[in-house]
């Protein structure tokens, strides 16, 4: 493993217009920086020799300051080095990771104010990640960000998968359309959402995958963003560059910085196989390493949950009728008469403690436990919950005492219904009573907007919240999945006990009319580049007016689709989330989600393109056993996969869970067909997906 080295150091104290070049460790990418005649920094990326990123400008726009960081920059200094190591996660797609790149750091200096920045490239074999760097100097401490002013100037007019720009909300399905259309799809892709602030109606939001006409893929994403606010992207349509937009505070600033700082890295992925995209670790690579001595509380969680009832409409989170308004600790919820419907009382909590031992899962999730949830949303409520007092029906000794004889282990629901400044105000005492009871994990939520009014969910004030709470979670030893958080951008490798977001439209819009039938061939290349989503998968029953008769939504989505969504969409914390009743109905597709892993020693990306299919191969850690998932867009659509995967000369059994003949995610979604072969490292397998279908297999070592 070679160390860090500086291979070279070149002082230029010239005007300087000379480029500067840094190309990836395999020599595909290059990257040419130079400052333009005034003086701005600016950037072109290039592919095996074609240009990927037109000469694209850098800077800050700063509040209450004309000269800004913008121009007027000479080079005062450039070091260029290499990285080559591998580490080791707590838990992933793989046991090893290789982060491998050169470097180019530009210092520039501002003779008329006397300040510096610096620009640091890191090149990749899949990409390039920069960032902006404000190191310790007299003129240049405090200052308020207006606008970061980062351009990727796009080559032709590519298709996009793309999100809505929001300050709140991502919660969207994908619009696919070229870069030119998207403001006048803009209004048909912006559906309604609890909390959403539009600002530009041809803004998107990052990771943005797109595809160019010659078949290149890019990725803009950003990573490691801390005490700064998440960047949406401002196409010029007709230039087709996009420009970053951050995200504003209450008062219209976009970020408070206090040098020595840095800004997040800003990624851009290239590559002409879509596979690399999803292999791509650029991400993780950026962020800093895990702060968490010791891991060993750390661990992956299969889990079931008192959750989808509710979604779905048959339950309720509330546990009366009775009060329009709740005030906490006035309302006596005691003498209250329950309305029958509610989810988490204890007789039901110990039903899905029995089924999770049954079926050997290690977690289940209880919402609607505390009190609160009679108005809990939608009034801007302040003092909303305060995430220890449970409903009168509700035993959380009793519950800890039976999950534990049985096994299992219970998972905490912390709703904060955006009321950050209340979460806060109750933080310790709330991770101190899931320590008393001992809850190893929580699910966040951060529904409506946030309080204090006029914050975003993607600003700076609510990102450092966010971080915050994983940083004391692990004071505590408590995981945390957060939903509605800002989406990830792999701080995961630096807090390993965030093993989860939502961020992204979730499988709980399938139950509130329902989701595109290839939104989940997108996410892999999207949502998911900055790390794991708790997405909820393994729904049996597609027509949801058999849970609830007022609730006609259908699951765009066949069975075996939804069993390999637990490989496609990786993620340390998988729910199975239908009714235990559906799943006993059937009992040998339920194997499936029985039998798969949660963590991996490799992953292989076997074939994908984002809207239309993707297939991954991964091996479950410290075994020589295999889990294989293909989800598909609409076509119909055959796969010929090659098992050579697998180790030469050993013998395995696949259990092959695929749509049946006559499958279709609207018409027949609970058509599959499971059969069993031996398989060995030669062995190839010819299977065919439904519209909205897929299949999973599991891969056994034979004694
Ligand atoms: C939205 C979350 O995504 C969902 O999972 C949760 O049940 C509700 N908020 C209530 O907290
Ligand atoms: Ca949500």
């Amino acid at each position: 493993m070679k160390k860090f080295i500086t291979v070279i150091t070149i002082c230029i104290s010239v005007f300087g217009l000379q480029a500067q070049e840094l190309t990836s460790p395999n020599g595909n990418l290059e990257m040419k920086f130079s400052l333009k005649e005034n003086g701005t920094p600016a950037y072109q990326l290039f592919y095996k020799g074609e240009e990927v990123i037109k000469t694209s400008t850098l800077g800050l726009e700063l509040q209450d300051d004309s000269t800004s960081l913008m121009n007027e920059f000479e080079i005062s200094d450039t070091k260029t080095s290499s990285f080559d190591k591998i580490w080791t996660p707590v838990w992933g797609e793989q046991a090893k990771i290789r982060n491998h790149y050169n470097e180019l750091a530009v210092t520039l200096d501002q003779p008329s104010t006397d300040r510096k920045m610096i620009i640091r490239f890191r090149m990749f074999n899949d990409g390039l990640g920069f960032r902006y760097e404000f190191p310790q100097q007299e003129n240049l401490v405090y200052f308020i960000i207006k606008e970061e002013h980062t351009q990727f100037a796009m080559t032709g007019d590519h298709t996009a998968y793309w999100l809505p720009g929001d300050y709140d909300s991502q919660e969207y399905d994908y619009t696919t359309s070229k870069l030119s259309e998207i403001s006048s799809k803009f209004d048909e892709a912006w559906v309604g959402n609890a909390s959403q602030t539009q600002f530009s109606k041809s803004a998107v939001q990052t990771a943005l995958m797109m595809k160019t006409e010659d078949g290149l893929y890019i990725n803009l994403h950003e990573a490691a963003l801390k005490e700064y606010s998440l960047m949406n992207l401002n196409l010029d349509e007709n230039s087709l560059v996009f420009e970053s937009w951050l995200t504003p505070d209450a008062i219209g600033n976009k970020g408070y910085i206090q040098a020595p700082a840095v800004s997040p890295w800003r990624t851009i992925m290239v590559s002409d196989d879509a596979t690399d995209i999803l292999a791509s670790n650029i991400t993780l690579n950026l962020n800093e390493p895990n702060k968490i001595e010791d891991t060993s509380w750390i661990k992956p969680m299969k889990y079931v949950g008192v959750w989808w009832e509710m979604i779905t409409g048959k339950s309720t989170w509330n546990y009366t009728d009775e009060f329009p308004s709740v005030k906490l600790g006035e309302t006596d919820f005691e003498n209250a008469e329950p309305n029958g419907k509610h989810g988490a009382n204890t007789a039901h909590v110990k039903e899905y403690i029995d089924f999770a031992a049954e079926n050997g899962f290690d977690g289940v999730l209880v919402e609607g436990w505390n009190v609160g949830w009679e108005d809990w949303f939608g009034h801007s409520k302040d003092y909303v919950f305060d995430f220890v007092t449970p409903y009168p029906d509700f035993d959380v000794e009793g519950i800890q005492k039976y999950a534990e004889s049985k096994g299992v282990q219970m998972i905490m629901h912390h709703e904060t219904s955006g009321a950050i400044r209340n979460y806060e105000r109750h933080l310790d005492t709330a991770y101190q009573f899931m320590n008393t009871y001992d809850y190893p994990a929580v699910k966040s939520g951060y529904v409506g907007d946030i309080i204090p009014r006029g914050e975003h969910h993607y600003g700076q004030w609510a990102i450092n919240h966010f971080l915050y709470a994983v940083k004391k979670a692990a004071d505590y030893h408590i995981m945390v999945n957060a939903h509605e958080a800002v989406r990830p951008t792999g701080l995961r490798r630096t807090w390993p006990n965030l093993i989860g977001n939502e961020s992204a439209r979730g499988t709980e819009f399938q139950a509130f009319g329902g989701s595109k039938p290839n939104h989940v061939t997108i996410l892999p290349f999207t949502r998911l580049i900055g790390g794991p989503m708790d997405y909820t998968p393994g729904i049996f029953e597609m027509d949801i007016s058999k849970i609830n008769p007022d609730n006609n939504s259908h699951v765009n989505s066949t069975l075996a689709n939804q069993l390999a969504l637990y490989v496609t969409m990786y993620s340390p914390l998988q729910m199975a989330a239908d009714l235990p009743e559906n799943y006993k109905r059937f009992p040998d597709a339920f194997q499936f989600i029985k039998d798969v892993a949660l963590d991996w020693d490799e992953s292989k990306y076997i074939e994908a393109e984002p809207g239309e299919y993707i297939t991954v191969a991964r091996k479950a850690k410290g075994t020589e056993n295999w889990f294989v998932g293909n989800v598909n867009g609409t076509t119909p659509r055959t796969s010929k996969i090659k098992l050579d995967f697998l180790e030469d000369g050993k013998k395995y059994e696949a259990t092959i869970y695929a749509d049946a003949k006559d499958a279709d995610y609207k018409t027949n979604p609970q058509a599959y067909k499971i059969t069993k072969k031996s398989v060995i490292s030669k062995s190839t397998l010819k299977l065919t997906s439904a519209p909205g279908g897929g299949y999973a297999i599991s891969i056994f070592e034979k004694e």
